[in-house]
């Protein structure tokens, strides 16, 4: 058949697909049976495979099917939306301002402004402008993809839908928080469980009217992506928003110093009541924006600004019971059963104890009276006991010294970091011996970070568990499907999307695979560290051989203890299996090496001594940034050394040794300045 024939038949074919998906999912009422849908989507996925020139975003093989077809268009955002790090006491703000200060190298003397804005507990939404005309709107989404909710935001007052000020950029994402009212939420009169939840439903209504019924309101406070905006601080960001018509928070204020922020911060807190919104803390965001680009962001939070949460709400409860959870990496963690009290909102039943130190510091015992926190996201825990109400009968708890998943000996591990042992008690069997740890690992393998498998979620994991489905990771890539179709709860429809995000999960980045193994002290971070200097599966493989594992510690950021970790990760023979099987079954993509045209491409870098007016952070991401990297022994791998301040004489003479280029901070500046 002819390309175009070929290309019509595969556009009618997803069309089809995709109308029927919608009658499935979204009106309940399938036009199609079960297999002729199933096979309407083997015909484009086969087609796809056959003739790679096919390709749609509309293709079944973008999406997966269960998932009910979202209302809203999904667009991505031009600039990410952040999230922000919280801090909750006096002393999280202390060290938030000296990260700050360390990374921009200045005196400890050096003073910041803030801008401190009240924390709206809304829905944010950042509003598209071209040529002072509103355009798009999205909510957040995952950060990186918002929903298009545009017709939804038109039918808020406070966001305008034409800018004539001459200033006005000439396209701009203006961002903002939209929510309700405290007295409009009350006369909702019970639809809803709190405002927030009103302002959510209410946005992501199908019709705008329905919208529209609801008196959403919007404060602007920052902005995405910009052209043409020229303004240097946030301070008078937020005075031009006003200026062009939106509305911003009254109570935003200008404050310098952490005492300072913690006067407004209390005097806001004091008013909390008083407002008609809910507020649940502080954001202070470095006022100079030009400081702003130099801290830049630590994996999806800004470093320049922090939210400053107000103190948790707390409850009294009755311990009912201590059960010991059993981790991934085998830890042990006490959790305690409450009696269900309502904090905040939230029925709490479960709290954390920590480990079996916090048990013994505050003594706590089953039936205990204790009054239990809850902040923010974290899970809810144990403040303290109250001992007048503690039952005459009742006895010291006692925390297992065997695992109570698979009876090992529990060991406490000595921290080379700290040089104690560790307040965490963990089950000693390595691999894949104690079930609790097994279940725990197959759930990592498959979360989003790692395979990011959808559909498969810890339920899953469990049930297939029990029913011996999966008993190592790489039974997940071969399971028997006919046995799931019979399953209570499962159909033939979603044992094909099970099938289908399975399979389409065969090819996996380097550094996420590393990170699925689940090995301990290799999160996220770390593998990707890890996949960039090995670059591929096979020198992965390769590392317990002639002990490679030395390679590693040239990796900054990578030490001892990393390193043992790894080195006993491969020392289990099962461990070792499931690296062979996944070998077989999965493609691993080698990392990629970023290519930016310039003289770091690929160079490596080593930093000795105190460079002036720059920190050490700062300098690595500027030189990773510019697609070098920084290794931390002097080696034959090594291409420049940077000295700075008092650097220590062996690295020079190792350098010049071995003939590597000895570069000044000015030197070092200089070439920079020509990458850029
Ligand atoms: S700035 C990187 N400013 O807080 C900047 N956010 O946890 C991130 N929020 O998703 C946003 N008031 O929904 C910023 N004055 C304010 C804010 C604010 C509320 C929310 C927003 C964001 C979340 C971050």
């Amino acid at each position: 058949m002819e390309k175009n024939k070929l290309k019509k038949l595969y556009k009618d074919k997803i069309e089809e697909f995709n109308h029927n998906n919608f009658l499935y999912y979204e009106k309940s009422e399938p036009k199609l049976s079960d297999t002729s849908f199933d096979n309407l989507k083997k015909e484009i996925l086969d087609l796809e495979k056959k003739y790679k020139f096919l390709k749609s975003k509309d293709s079944p093989s973008n999406s997966i099917g269960y998932k009910p077809s979202k209302n809203f268009k999904k667009v991505s955002h031009k600039v990410p939306m952040l999230s922000l790090s919280n801090a909750f006491t006096e002393e999280d703000l202390f060290n938030f301002e000296k990260r700050i200060i360390n990374y921009l190298d200045k005196e400890k003397s050096f003073e910041i402004e803030y801008s401190a804005e009240p924390k709206i507990d809304g829905i944010s939404a950042s509003l598209t402008y071209k040529n002072g005309k509103f355009i798009t709107g999205l909510s957040r989404g995952d950060g990186k993809e918002g929903e298009d909710i545009t017709e939804n935001l038109k039918t808020v007052i406070d966001i305008p839908h034409v800018i004539k000020s001459k200033n006005f950029p000439v396209e701009i994402d203006i961002r903002g928080e939209i929510f309700i009212q405290n007295s409009d939420f009350k006369k909702l009169k019970g639809k809803f469980a709190n405002p927030r939840n009103a302002a959510s439903g209410s946005l992501r209504q199908k019709d705008p009217n329905e919208t529209k019924k609801i008196p959403l309101k919007f404060i602007a406070y920052t902005f995405g992506y910009e052209k043409d905006l020229k303004i240097s601080t946030q301070n008078s960001f937020l005075a031009k928003l006003k200026e062009w018509g939106f509305k911003t928070n009254p109570l935003n204020k200008l404050v310098k110093k952490v005492e300072e922020l913690m006067i407004n911060y209390h005097e806001i807190e004091k008013k909390r009541d008083e407002l008609d919104f809910d507020i649940d803390g502080i954001v202070y965001k470095v006022n100079d924006f030009k400081l702003q680009k130099r801290l830049g962001n630590v994996a999806n939070a800004p470093r320049w600004a922090i939210a400053h949460k107000f103190s948790a709400n707390s409850g009294v409860s009755i311990i009912e019971n201590i059960e010991i959870q059993i981790g991934r990496t085998g830890a042990l963690t006490p959790v305690a059963k409450i009696k269900p009290v309502n904090i905040g909102g939230v029925v709490v039943s479960n709290a954390t104890l920590h480990n079996e130190e916090e048990i013994i510091r505050k003594d706590i015992r089953i039936n205990d009276t204790v009054i239990i926190e809850r902040a923010g996201d974290v899970i809810p825990h144990v403040i303290s006991v109250d001992l007048k109400k503690r039952k005459k009968d009742t006895k010291k708890f006692k925390f297992p010294i065997n695992c109570p998943s698979c009876g090992s000996k529990t060991v406490k591990d000595f921290n080379l970091t700290t040089k104690k042992e560790d307040a965490v008690r963990r089950c000693s069997s390595e691999g894949y011996n104690c079930d609790k740890v097994v279940i725990e690992k197959l759930k990592h393998f498959v979360s989003k970070e790692a395979f990011n498998i959808e559909g498969f979620g810890k339920k899953i994991v469990e049930n297939f568990w029990n029913l011996n489905l999966i008993k190592l990771p790489q039974d997940i890539f071969n399971l028997n499907y006919k046995k799931i179709e019979d399953l209570d709860g499962w159909g033939k429809q979603s044992v094909v999307n099970l099938r289908y995000s399975i399979d389409s999960k065969k090819t996996i980045s380097f550094e996420k695979f590393i990170y699925a193994l689940g090995i301990r002290h290799i999160g996220l971070e770390n593998a990707k560290l890890i996949s960039k200097n090995l670059k591929t599966l096979k020198n992965f493989l390769l590392l317990p051989e002639k002990d490679n594992f030395r390679e590693l510690l040239n990796i900054d950021g990578i030490g001892e203890t990393q390193i043992n970790s790894i080195k006993n990760f491969f020392k289990n023979r099962t461990n070792i299996q499931v690296l062979a099987e996944l070998e077989k079954i999965l493609n691993v993509k080698d990392a990629k090496i970023k290519k930016i045209d310039g003289s770091f491409n690929n160079k490596t870098f080593m930093l000795t001594g105190k460079l002036e007016g720059i920190s050490r952070a700062e300098a690595k991401s500027l030189i990773e940034e510019n697609s070098g990297s920084i290794i931390s022994n002097v080696s034959k791998r090594l291409d420049y050394l940077i000295i700075g301040e008092k650097p220590t004489k062996r690295k020079i003479e190792a350098a010049k040794d071995l003939k590597i280029k000895i570069l000044n901070q000015k030197e070092w500046s200089s070439m920079l300045k020509k990458t850029r």
